[in-house]
């Protein structure tokens, strides 16, 4: 039976209870094949699974956008269940942040270029509760995909700097069979736009800079909001209507 944890005080107390390694697959809900991917990585890697859904505020910076994050308890647990998951940590909002945000982790650097940019403070909010997840689940590993790759890298190197004691687990991005990276955003797609949408991921693959892959995607209808190599990696923003989707690849 999935032990369902629903305040930071009860997560620490069933944490001790714990014996062996804890695998920490943190989520915002809405789980797909490619949550499912972590929480199989997280399986195979240790002897407990903790999954944790939150939608966090603190990382939104379009309340239109949260507003319309979707909410699929049921089949999110029956996820869970089919992967083996020990524990869900399904705490609020007012119970995460007791200060109201008065503290936060940010970085001043990384965090504010790509999706940081057109996204002011978002990367703060994603650093701050991360760190408070990690301080609660007290997990031996946590896992994260490269599908957020900047989101990866800036956790990576929080749990670095702040002499974090747990190993941080990159996982591929998991694909649709068009290419379409998996997102929960998706869902949010018109017929037209998802049919339109794997245009996103053959761009950055095929073309031979960035220019020409934002070049592409503009005369197809989508609003570019980047396309960067910074090192061996291109990344990739743009909307479709009002669904913004990013991608990443190594190039
Ligand atoms: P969320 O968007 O729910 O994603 C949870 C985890 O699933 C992240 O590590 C993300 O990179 C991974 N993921 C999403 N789509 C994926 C795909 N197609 N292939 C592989 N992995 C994928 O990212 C967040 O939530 C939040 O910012 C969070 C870290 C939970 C902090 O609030």
């Amino acid at each position: 039976m999935i032990q369902v944890l629903r305040t930071p005080a009860e997560m620490k107390a069933f944490r001790k209870s714990l014996k062996g390694s804890v695998g920490f697959v943190p989520t915002m809900g809405a789980l797909h094949a490619g949550h499912e991917e972590l929480l199989k990585r997280a399986q195979k890697d240790c002897d407990h699974v903790v999954l944790s859904i939150f939608v966090n505020p603190t990382q939104f910076n379009d309340p239109k956008d949260l507003e319309k994050y979707p909410a699929t308890w049921d089949s999110d647990f029956a996820m869970a269940e089919k992967n083996k998951v020990t524990a869900i940590f399904f705490p609020k909002y007012v119970d995460m942040y007791p200060d109201n945000y008065r503290y936060k982790v940010i970085e001043n650097e990384f965090s504010k270029l790509l999706c940081g940019k057109d996204r002011p403070g978002h990367f703060d909010g994603v650093l701050s509760v991360v760190m408070k997840l990690f301080n609660i689940v007290s997990p031996t590993k946590a896992f994260f995909g490269e599908k957020d790759f900047q989101q990866l890298t800036l956790i990576k190197d929080m749990v670095q700097t702040f002499f974090m004691d747990l190993e941080v687990v990159p996982v591929a991005t998991i694909r649709e069979a068009d290419g379409l990276a998996m997102s929960s955003r998706n869902v949010r797609l018109s017929a037209e736009d998802r049919a339109k949408a794997p245009a996103i991921y053959a761009a950055i693959t095929k073309s031979q800079s960035a220019a020409e892959a934002t070049e592409k995607l503009t005369s197809q209808g989508f609003k570019v909001d980047y396309v960067t190599d910074i090192g061996k990696r291109r990344f990739v923003a743009a909307k479709l209507g009002e669904v913004r989707l990013i991608d990443n690849v190594e190039i």
